[in-house]
């Protein structure tokens, strides 16, 4: 089987990942703790190397949010699977996501976190597709944007599969 097509090399998502911790360290340095809220299951290798890379006090909650069906066929409106585990109250959120594709995702996240009276929330996404925007959400920090393409590996898949490719990769999903 044919490996996908190498959009992102692993080494330029490292480089990217360092440089987004280190603003993101200097951004937060007077703040006690900053939470930082993975979106499951996309996000799961972006979180894990981003938050090893900060040198700042960090707490680790996920959420699953479901958008899609099957593949790249939408099933409506954003849905959520599962919730944090500790009160956000008072506290400085950081949502990190894998990808931006519509921002509906993301706009029902902000929504969502900021109704729960956090001192802020903020936004991390690795990869957006910036032509594809239909609700204009606040990306704070951001690693690539990318064209239209179906994009997998480091967290992201298709249909569950390429999930762990160690770059990103692109496919055709009609192929
Ligand atoms: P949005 O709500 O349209 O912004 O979609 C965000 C979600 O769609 C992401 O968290 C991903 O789960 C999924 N998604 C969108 N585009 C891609 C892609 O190219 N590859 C893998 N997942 C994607």
């Amino acid at each position: 089987m044919q490996l996908p097509k190498t959009m992102i090399s692993e080494e330029d998502i490292r480089k990217r990942v360092d440089e987004l911790a280190a603003q993101i360290s200097i951004d937060y340095a007077d703040k006690d703790e900053i939470v930082l809220v993975g979106v499951l299951k996309g996000a799961f290798i972006f979180l894990a190397d981003l938050s090893r890379r900060l040198s700042i006090p960090r707490h680790i909650e996920f959420i699953a949010v479901s958008s899609y069906e099957h593949g790249s066929t939408r099933s409506g409106a954003v849905r959520l699977v599962m919730d944090v585990r500790r009160s956000i109250e008072g506290k400085h959120v950081l949502i990190v996501e894998d990808i931006v594709d519509t921002g509906h995702t993301l706009h029902y996240l902000i929504d969502m976190l900021k109704s729960r009276n956090p001192a802020s929330v903020k936004t991390c996404t690795l990869l957006h597709k910036e032509h594809k925007t239909e609700v204009d959400v606040e990306i704070d920090y951001l690693g690539f944007s990318i064209g239209d393409e179906w994009v997998v590996g480091y967290g992201l898949d298709y249909d569950e599969k390429d999930r762990t490719l160690p770059y990103i990769g692109m496919i055709d999903p009609s192929d």
